[in-house]
């Protein structure tokens, strides 16, 4: 079974993280075929918007631990070019992406499961979504452009607290902080994501992509990826954040 699915229907594409059984962390093979799909979705002219959503009861438990644990060859090599990492590739292909896009989040949405969010235009969560950033808990540093986008939404000291606290924050209070436009009963999530995409993909597919760019600067967003993901991958090789990784792979 695929852990990405992807379903075209009217010109709204579906990229779905499913495994569920881990709380749809994601992968390495995972980051490769969400950037593999948003590249085919941008070359597609069918598709007008793409929508994010996980299968089963959590968005997505951030980055896989395993992986992290197993790649630090890769990460103590200073030689080894991180543009080239999937999940560099597809932070890369989320920062240029220029077709809307929406996420539909349920349940727990941790580290990268929260920052590839303020990468989307709409976010629609159910009001059983709750939001951590554990990153400094771990000995880690915030990641995908959040440095920059998260200070930029909610003001630095909220986005100081939340990173420095790590505490968990309801989707409620997501919204009232601006990171999520709508709060809905879990089962009244398809419509209210429908209700969004039905609307987008009628409009200019050109105007949409031009109104987007205006409204971001993907190159500068880009430079704070890559400056950011220098220091984490200094900090992911440290022994406190390897030992943080063992306690949560031995519980
Ligand atoms: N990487 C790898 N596996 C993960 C994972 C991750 N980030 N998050 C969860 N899993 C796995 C668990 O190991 C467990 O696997 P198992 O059933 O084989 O033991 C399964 O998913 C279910 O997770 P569990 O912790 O039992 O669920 P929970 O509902 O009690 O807690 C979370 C959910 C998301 C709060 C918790 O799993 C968690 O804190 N995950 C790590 C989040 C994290 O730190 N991510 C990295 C950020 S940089």
């Amino acid at each position: 079974m695929n852990d990405v699915t992807a379903h075209l229907d009217n010109g709204v594409l579906t990229l779905k993280l499913n495994r569920p059984a881990k709380k749809n962390a994601l992968t390495k093979a995972m980051y490769t075929a969400l950037t593999e799909e948003l590249a085919r979705a941008l070359s597609d002219e069918t598709v007008k918007v793409v929508v994010i959503a996980a299968e089963g009861d959590d968005f997505c438990a951030g980055n896989d631990i395993l992986d992290f644990a197993q790649d630090l060859p890769v990460y103590q090599d200073e030689t080894a070019a991180h543009d080239d990492l999937p999940v560099f590739r597809f932070l890369k292909a989320i920062t240029f992406f220029d077709k809307p896009l929406v996420a539909v989040v349920q349940g727990q949405a941790v580290g990268v499961g929260v920052t590839l969010l303020l990468h989307c235009d709409l976010v629609v969560a159910a009001d059983d979504a709750r939001l951590s950033l554990p990153f400094l808990k771990l000995g880690l540093v915030p990641e995908a452009g959040s440095t920059l986008l998260l200070p930029q939404r909610i003001g630095h000291q909220r986005a100081f607290e939340w990173l420095a606290m790590g505490q968990v924050v309801p989707a409620e209070d997501a919204r009232q902080m601006g990171l999520i436009n709508r709060v809905v009963p879990l089962e009244n999530l398809p419509e209210a994501v429908a209700a969004f995409t039905d609307r987008l993909r009628v409009l200019s597919p050109s105007a949409l992509m031009a109104t987007k760019r205006l409204m971001r600067d993907p190159e500068t967003l880009w430079q704070v990826v890559r400056a950011e993901g220098a220091l984490f991958r200094q900090q992911l090789v440290r022994p406190e954040t390897q030992a943080a990784f063992r306690a949560f792979l031995s519980r």
